[in-house]
């Protein structure tokens, strides 16, 4: 049987993801702060070591894949903690978990994005370029001083799909899969924390994709099964927007 480690598995699209995995004959082990087999708190550097030591102790050092769900959204208690589960608590789990793909069969790994990361400027924030050094700190700092939690959730979702396109020339000669999953609205509890979030509420119910509604949580966790599938054995590096036509709607001429 293939194994999946999952983190954010206890809630929305990662729960999902877990179901869809668990449906398609994979063992799934789930990490998340409750309610999965490995409990963790991806924000901290001492979380994300005893996560990925349990993923590693409970798989036998040997996984066939990994999805990394766990994010939190603008409404998050401070704009660094956005950084620092979105980015950190996935660039280093994907890190940490390499070599275990490595030795798993067909291996493929997949990142949940968004649709935000193409927000303008995101790209060019003094933030995004300190994530991509891998300087936590210093970034932290760059976003509680700017005090944005749109940008914050922006840039770090920008970072993190530039980070995983960056790994996928590596991780592909060692036959590991890596995509990224560029979700828009999709209504979860995280979703609906911003919906009902007084300085960002009416920005995101006047922000309706084509389709005119949020996705399920089933419709990404379907694209994510497939991705990790062997039916999907030459997609690698790729960022594949499921948003109802968001990106289409805001930037058709770029792809
Ligand atoms: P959710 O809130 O339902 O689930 C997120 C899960 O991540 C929760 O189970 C939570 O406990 C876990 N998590 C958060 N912080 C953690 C930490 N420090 N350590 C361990 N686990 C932690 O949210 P949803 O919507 O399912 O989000 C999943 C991913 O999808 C996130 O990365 C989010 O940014 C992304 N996304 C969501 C969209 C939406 O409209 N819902 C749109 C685009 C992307």
């Amino acid at each position: 049987m293939s194994v999946t480690a999952i983190s954010g598995s206890a809630s929305g699209i990662g729960a999902a993801v877990a179901a869809a995995l668990r449906a398609a004959g994979h063992e799934v082990i789930g990490i998340d702060r409750a309610n999965a087999e490995v409990v963790a708190d991806l924000s901290t550097a001492q979380g994300r070591a005893a996560a990925i030591a349990e993923v590693l102790e409970r798989s036998g050092g040997v996984l066939d894949g990994l999805v990394c769900c766990a994010g939190i959204g603008v409404t998050a208690p401070s704009c660094g903690l956005i950084l620092a589960v979105n980015y950190f608590g996935v660039s280093q789990l994907l890190d940490g978990l390499q070599g275990a793909l490595a030795q798993g069969r067909n291996p493929a790994a997949l990142v949940i994005g968004s649709v935000a990361a193409t927000q303008p400027g995101a790209d060019q924030q003094a933030m995004t370029a300190a994530m991509l050094e891998g300087a936590e700190g210093h970034a932290l700092e760059l976003a509680n001083g700017l005090g944005q939690p749109h940008v914050a959730y922006a840039c770090s979702k920008y970072a993190i799909a530039h980070y995983a396109r960056r790994l996928a020339p590596t991780w592909g000669q060692q036959g590991i899969r890596l995509n990224v999953v560029a979700p828009g609205a999709v209504q979860t509890p995280l979703h609906q924390a911003s919906l009902d979030d007084a300085r960002f509420g009416k920005a995101v119910r006047d922000f309706v994709a084509p389709l005119g509604r949020a996705g399920r949580p089933e419709e990404i966790a379907a694209l994510v099964a497939f991705l990790q599938s062997e039916q999907a054995s030459f997609v690698h590096g790729s960022v594949v927007f499921i948003d109802g036509g968001m990106d289409a709607m805001v930037r058709a001429p770029r792809f």
